[in-house]
């Protein structure tokens, strides 16, 4: 064990996504160092068979073990899924030399808290959705809750390319069109399960109505984070704002043009590109 209570937090996701978590890291912990890492080059993982899913996930966790790292969170729902099927991925456990979550357990914790009808809605990329993670998890904690699952595989290069304001009509009609069979099956919760889509949050709670209650995967996995590093007495007693730093596996200019509207309040800002090994 190298890492100690100032050592930073590592967030990973395919692209943009994660950083719905780091905003939530940010809000809850300023005074924590963040490594980001987006794999804006292979974005997206969703449509990816498991196997692959792994290999890159493998590759992300190798990149930030190489930082001193006292936690890494899977901030993407596509990782997470495929990973929860693997015993030694467990959120909240300590792994080899850092402490690790998903997206996972802490939105379907989150959901059945919040919902009062059982009825539960899960949107996320097809290798979530064909995972079955989140409902399993769901129906473990609260027998008898009924779970809808959709995947919207277009979400993920709307939000990449930019697409999400609240008039958006691409994204509008897309949304109603993935969204209405849920809000027809009468759920009072929906879990974000991809984190790229609380980016367009206002889009789809317009469409899912003010009874509906949005969860945020990375928000919620945010949260979680500080949860088991408050436990494990690793929150960080630094006095001054900590450093976020941003890494993409392809230009960094163009991540920072695409993820602009969602990065305001993120700073200081360092934003590099950077290569994964290839083993
Ligand atoms: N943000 C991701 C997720 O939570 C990745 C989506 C993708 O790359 O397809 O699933």
């Amino acid at each position: 064990m190298n890492y100690n209570e100032n050592s930073a937090i590592g967030v990973f996701d395919s692209g943009i996504g994660g950083l719905t978590a780091v905003k939530e890291l940010i809000k809850l912990l300023p005074n924590e160092n963040i490594i980001y890492l987006g794999d804006t080059a292979r974005v997206p993982y969703g449509t990816r068979s498991p196997q692959t899913i792994q290999k890159y996930a493998a590759q992300n966790f190798r990149f930030l073990k190489s930082f001193n790292i006292k936690m890494i969170i899977a901030a993407c729902g596509t990782v997470s899924s495929v990973l929860s099927t693997m015993p030694s991925y467990s959120d909240g456990d300590c792994l080899n030399g850092f402490f690790y979550t998903g997206v996972i357990r802490p939105a379907a914790q989150a959901a059945v808290s919040a919902t009062k009808n059982k009825k539960i809605g899960v949107i996320g990329t097809d290798a979530t959705v064909r995972s079955q993670s989140y409902k399993s998890l769901i129906q473990s904690i609260l027998p008898g809750a009924e779970v809808y699952q959709k995947a919207c595989p277009m979400f993920v290069p709307l939000v990449e390319n930019g697409y999400t304001q609240r008039d958006c009509i691409p994204c509008v009609e897309i949304a109603k069109e993935y969204l209405t069979p849920l809000k027809e099956a009468g759920i009072d919760t929906l879990i974000l399960g991809c984190t790229h889509y609380p980016i367009i949050s206002d889009v789809i709670a317009d469409i899912m109505g003010s009874g509906v209650k949005l969860i945020s995967s990375g928000g919620e996995a945010g949260r979680y984070a500080k949860a088991v590093l408050a436990e494990n007495e690793l929150l960080s007693r630094r006095q001054e704002k900590g450093s976020i730093t941003l890494y993409c596996t392809d230009s960094a200019e163009l991540f920072c043009k695409n993820a602009e509207h969602f990065l305001d309040g993120i700073t200081p800002m360092e934003i590099k590109t950077c290569t994964l090994d290839s083993e």
